[in-house]
Parts: C-alpha cells; structure tokens; sequence
C-alpha cells in the first residue's frame, strides 16, 4: 500500500494506513446515540466487528479500554481472523451456476470475445443480489443475447430449449432474461454464509472473546438481508447483532477519522512472529551444523530468527523492542564488507518459536539497508535493532552504538 500511494504521488509522511474493522469500530463508536450501537462502547466491555467487504470478511474483538472526551480507546483481544468469504463470492457462485448451464467452454469464449456483455449481466446479477428479499418468488437476470447465439452456434438448438427440458419450470428463459427459483438464487449465497459463520464460530472460540457484548456487522456485504439474517440465526447466544445505516460507508468514514486520531488502538495482537535475520554463536544443543561458518576464529550460525514479537502477544502502542547486535570484520578476507551496506532483514511466520529464516511458512517481509557510518563500518560493528509498532505498520531502526546514528525504515504489521 505504501509503495502504491508513493507512486501515486503521496508524501510518505502524510499517509498512515488504517486497518478496516478497526476504523468501523471508531466509527461506530462516534455514532450518534439514536442509532443505538456507540452505547455498547463502554469501558472494559468487548465487542466483536465483523466486517463484511467485498473480498474479505474480517473479524476483530475489540475491548474498550477507556473513554475521553467523544474518543474510545480500545485494544484488540485476539489477533485478527479473516477469509475470502466477501460479496465477490457470491457473484462466483452465480458465474459457475452459468456454467453449468452453457457450458464452461462457451462461457469461458463468451468473456473473451465479448467482455463487455458479460460485465452487463453481471451488473444485473450486482442489482438483484442487492435487492434480494423474503417476498421474492423468482429472480429474473439478463442474458445476453451474443451467449445466446454461441450457445445456438455450438449445439445446434437455443438454451430455451435445452433448459425446458431439463429444468421444466424451475429455470427458463422468459424474453432476454434468465428466470429461477429465489431458491436457487439464495444457494449462491450458503457458501460463504457457511464460512462466514464458521469463522465467527472460531472467533468466539477464543479465550477473552467467548462474550462480546454486542456483534457489529459492517462493510457492504452487511446490507444483504440473507447475511443478516443467517448470522443473527446463527448465533442466538449474542443478543445484540447491529449494522450501522450506511454499514458500507463505515470503514471509509472511520479510516478519515483514524488518521486524525491513529492512537486510540491501544494495543494490537501479533498476527505472526516477526523477527530478523542474524547469525549467533554457535550451540551444539540447538544449531544444526549444516549452516554454521568461521568469523574471527568462533563458529557461528547463519540464517538464524531472531524473534522480536511472537503470534498472539499483546503489543501496546509505543511498546519497543531492542536486540543488541555485533558483527566482526577483523578476518582478511571480510575486509571488502567495511564499505559495504548492510541489510536488516525482516521476517515474519505463523510459528510461535522459529529457529531459523529457512524454515518452513517464513516469509521476508521487508528489508531496511544500512550504510557504514562515515563510510566505513569498524572492525568490531556493535548496535540496536529497534522495533516499535506505530499503528499499523512497525518502524524498525538500527542504533549504531559508537556513533548514535539511526538508520529506519518501516515495515507492514498487519
Ligand atoms: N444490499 C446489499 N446486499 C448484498 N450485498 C451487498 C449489498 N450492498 C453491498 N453489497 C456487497 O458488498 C460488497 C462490497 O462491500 P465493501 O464496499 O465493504 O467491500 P470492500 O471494502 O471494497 O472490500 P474488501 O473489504 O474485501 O477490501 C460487494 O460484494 C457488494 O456486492
Ligand atoms: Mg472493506
């Protein structure tokens, strides 16, 4: 996101990155008291956010830590669940249940040879998802007249035909629209209803965030009734299940406020382990052998992960972590490296205690280069690598220790 907004033209100074549910949290906190949800926001009670987009669901509990003036500080309770269980899904669902009708090979040459159509069609499917209801006893959605015709060209008889004698009156065609069962058309929806609910299950699962005072549903996808509603079913133990007005707007409008007042999330859990690469002294009882090398006449261990958060810990705002760091280029042949940069590299896993950068699920998440002080690094290089998460994002420093000289760069913490 950083890269994407420098590119766009934005100052690196002027752009703090905000984190959906926590934005709909603050926004929902600021409502005005006749929509009934900024009362839940009150001092140490838990509340769960789940939101809803169009690619993502994202679930977060938070628990309101205090309140000053109109601002609620708050700190998450768990760290983030989410999946790819948005609106978008839906749309999916309905794209496959095309398929099936046409044929995946013609629909697939539909897209290619006339994109636009099926955009349109699926703007239809966009309004009817939208304004599906419990009345509804048929849905009715365009077709374009070009599939038609690649049907046609293809099996030598309209899909008119072929659908009456499949489906008889369950799916036909009526004019230029496809005509089906609401029930059929709520199916496109079990799916990732199923995954929502499963994930909001797991969620409540976890220790601190068995009872949240109330359950928010915001972002786009909270609008449809059928989500609502199979959630509200789903969870008959959370008496309070509330969507702001304007649920789709709520991140949007949060993220504006956020970025006037990025301190009120207090504390953040790790998603996963975050740490740097380093080499260490060699331990038999711990290091395998395969990766050690001589420096200076002492055994050390390459590619090592030095942990500095681990999954699942609370970090607070301003909380920092310092880990001393040496490096010695004494030996001849190591000379070249004095003027060379060098590279702090960042990694992050699921793993609560990883040995080393290699290991399985470790990815690089961002690298900060450090030049020698002076141009010239000593013969015995000794510093601080300093991590303080500042929002969203952790700023990762090196402290030369001889010069004071801070090199930083940041890093994506969510
Ligand atoms: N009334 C409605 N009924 C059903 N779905 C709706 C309704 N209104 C919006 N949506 C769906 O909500 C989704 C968009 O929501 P939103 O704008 O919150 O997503 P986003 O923030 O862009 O996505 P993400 O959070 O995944 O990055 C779309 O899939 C859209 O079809
Ligand atoms: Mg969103």
């Amino acid at each position: 996101m950083r890269e994407a907004s420098e590119r766009a033209g934005i100052e690196n100074s002027q752009m703090i990155l905000a984190y959906e549910p926590e934005a709909a949290a603050l926004y929902c906190s600021l409502l005005p008291a006749d929509q009934g949800i900024a009362k839940f926001f009150q001092e140490n009670r838990k509340i769960m956010i789940v939101d809803l987009g169009g690619g993502t669901v994202d679930i977060t509990v938070v628990k309101v830590i205090k309140k000053i003036d109109k601002l609620t500080y708050f700190e998450h309770v768990h760290k983030v669940e989410g999946g790819a269980w948005g609106g978008y899904h839906v749309n999916t669902q309905y794209e496959r249940f095309l398929e099936d009708l046409f044929g995946k090979e013609i629909i697939e040459e539909f897209k290619r040879s006339n994109m636009s159509n099926f955009i349109e069609m699926m703007n239809d499917f966009e309004v009817e998802k939208k304004t599906l209801s419990d009345e509804l006893k048929k849905v009715g959605i365009k077709i374009s007249g070009e599939l038609r015709s690649q049907y046609q060209l293809k099996h030598g008889k309209d899909i008119k035909k072929t659908l009456e004698e499949k489906f008889n009156d369950q799916i036909k065609v009526i004019g230029d629209k496809l005509k089906f069962d609401v029930e059929i058309f709520r199916s496109f929806f079990n799916e990732c209803i199923q995954h929502i609910v499963n994930l909001i299950g797991k969620t409540c699962g976890f220790k601190g965030c068995e009872y949240p005072s109330a359950m928010i549903l915001v972002g786009g996808f909270s609008d449809s009734n059928v989500v609502r509603k199979a959630i509200k079913g789903a969870f008959p133990a959370i008496k309070t299940v509330v969507s702001p007005v304007g649920a789709v707007l709520s991140v949007l409008k949060g993220s504006v406020v956020f970025g006037h007042e990025p301190t009120i999330v207090t504390g953040r859990v790790c998603c996963k382990t975050i740490g740097v690469a380093l080499h260490r002294p060699y331990n038999p009882a711990i290091h395998v052998q395969e990766k050690t090398f001589k420096l200076g006449g002492k055994i050390r261990v390459d590619d090592c992960f030095e942990k500095m958060f681990t999954v699942n810990e609370v970090v607070h705002l301003g909380q920092m972590k310092t880990i001393e760091v040496h490096d010695l280029l004494t030996d001849s042949q190591v000379q070249s490296r004095r003027k060379q940069p060098k590279s702090i590299e960042v990694y992050a896993t699921q793993s609560d205690d990883p040995k080393y950068i290699t290991d399985p699920g470790c990815v690089l998440l961002g690298r900060i280069t450090v030049n020698p002080p002076g141009g010239n690094w000593p013969e015995v290089v000794e510093g601080y690598i300093e991590m303080k998460p500042g929002g969203t994002e952790i700023t990762v420093r090196y402290r030369d220790k001889q010069t004071g000289l801070i090199t930083e760069g940041q890093i994506d913490f969510i």
